[in-house]
Parts: C-alpha cells; structure tokens; sequence
C-alpha cells in the first residue's frame, strides 16, 4: 500500500510503518493535470474527465502519445490537449506513473441492471478479449484500457470519437468490433461498465 501525501510517502510493509521522503513523489507539474483529474486521478465532477487513477502506466503513456500525435483529438475539452502538448517523454512516464499508483474507483454512477446485463454479453462477445477488469492480475499486460468503473459520459464520448473518426484506434481489430455496435449496444455496455464495484 502506498500513500502519497505532499511528497511523503508512506509504505506499510508487513505490519511496519516506514516513512520515506520522496522528493519527487508528485510529479513538478502536476497541478496542471490535478485541475481536472484531480490528484487522485478521479477526474471527480467533470463528465468527460476519465478516471485515470489506477490505470497502467503503459496505458496512460500510450494515450498521451496519441493525444499529442494527434491520433486522438480532445473533441470535447480542447485544453487537455493544450495541457499535454508540451510534455516531454519524461514527464509523460513520471505523470502517468503517479495516477497509475492510484487506487482505482468506479464512477458509482445510477445503472439499469436489465441493461447491464445485455452489455455484459456484448463486452464478453465482442469487447473482453482486449478490455479487463482493473482487479485483473493481467490488467496492466491487457491490450485495452480497462473500462469499468468508467464514467459514462466519458465512455460515449470516446466510443462516439471513434465512430466519427475523431480517434483511431491503435488497434485495427478494435475498430471492426466497434462498427458491430449501434446506438443500442453503445447504451448496455454504458450501463455494465458502470455496474462494476471494486469492492
Ligand atoms: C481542462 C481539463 C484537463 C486538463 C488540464 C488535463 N486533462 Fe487529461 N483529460 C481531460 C479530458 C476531458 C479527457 C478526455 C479527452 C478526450 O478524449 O476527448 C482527458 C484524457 C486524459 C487521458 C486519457 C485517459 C484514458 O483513459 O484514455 C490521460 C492519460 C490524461 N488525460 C492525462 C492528463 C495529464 C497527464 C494532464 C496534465 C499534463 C492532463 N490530462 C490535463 C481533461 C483534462
Ligand atoms: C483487439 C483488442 C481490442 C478490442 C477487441 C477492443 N478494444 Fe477497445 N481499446 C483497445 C486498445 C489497444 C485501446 C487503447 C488505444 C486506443 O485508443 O485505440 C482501446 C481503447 C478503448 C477505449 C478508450 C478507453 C479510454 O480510457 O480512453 C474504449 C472506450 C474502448 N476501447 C471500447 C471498446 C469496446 C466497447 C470494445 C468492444 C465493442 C472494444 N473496445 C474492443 C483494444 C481493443
């Protein structure tokens, strides 16, 4: 378990407490991201902000670089791209590092369970070979990003950005499994992913 608190970082290892100074806990520049991600990395009270808290670090890392090569656009908050563009690699690793730390949440948003359970088999059919659960213990070798727990209006946002060609997705299997969904399909998978409880 690791606390981050204002550069001390405290471990608790096998009933021992050991407080570390970390110089470098925090990233130098992270209030820049913390105006909409939060510290935490919950993105708490903005709809399209994602959950980035617990993510991989190799994930986070990809979506950046596709950010600032212009693969994704920010459709719906162009200053997050602003935010992002003057990132050099390393700040990309050491910020992406830190919200990976994270523990990851669920946006706890309001599902319908009916609905929740088509989108079930629709992730399983189409969606589970690449996306995992973030409790996975592959999560972080998963060619996806995980998606539970994600908010909803972030999910729709990015899966619209795909349709309209707003994104490409890296991978080209990805965007054959996406043209098999209609408004319908996009709706239930909405609702399981945000039936997820990491409890
Ligand atoms: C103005 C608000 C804002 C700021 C500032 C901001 N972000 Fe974002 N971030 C967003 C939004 C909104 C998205 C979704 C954008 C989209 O795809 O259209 C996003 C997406 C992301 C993603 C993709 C997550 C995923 O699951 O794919 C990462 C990673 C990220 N931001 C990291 C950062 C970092 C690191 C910083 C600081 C350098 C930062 N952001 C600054 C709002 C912001
Ligand atoms: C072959 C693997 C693969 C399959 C199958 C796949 N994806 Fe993905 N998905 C990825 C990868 C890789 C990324 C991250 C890179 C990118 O943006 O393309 C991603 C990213 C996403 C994102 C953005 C997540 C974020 O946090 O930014 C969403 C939403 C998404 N996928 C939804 C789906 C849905 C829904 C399905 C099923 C209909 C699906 N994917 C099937 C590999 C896959």
């Amino acid at each position: 378990m690791r606390i981050f608190k204002s550069g001390l970082c405290v471990i608790a290892m096998g009933g021992f407490l050991v407080g570390v100074n970390f110089a470098n806990a925090e990233p130098e520049n992270i209030a820049v991201c913390a105006a909409c991600h939060g510290h935490d990395g919950s993105g708490a009270g903005f709809d399209y902000v994602p959950i980035i808290a617990g993510t991989p670090a190799a994930h986070l890392e990809e979506a950046i670089f596709a950010y600032q090569d212009g693969a994704r656009k920010c459709v719906g908050v162009p200053v997050m791209c602003e935010a992002i563009a003057p990132l050099t690699e390393n700040e990309v690793v050491e910020m992406a590092t830190y919200y990976a730390a994270m523990p990851r949440i669920s946006s706890e948003e309001e599902f319908d369970r009916k609905l929740a359970a088509v989108g079930k088999l629709i992730h399983d059919d189409l969606c589970a070979q690449c996306h995992v659960l973030p409790t996975d213990d592959n999560v972080g070798d998963a060619l996806g990003i995980p998606l539970n727990g994600q908010r909803a209006a972030y999910l729709r946002l990015a899966l619209g950005a795909y349709l309209t060609g707003d994104r490409e997705t890296l991978v080209p299997i990805m965007a054959d499994k996406l043209q098999e969904l209609d408004q319908g399909k996009i709706e239930a998978l909405v609702h399981y992913y945000a039936s997820w409880d990491p409890e």
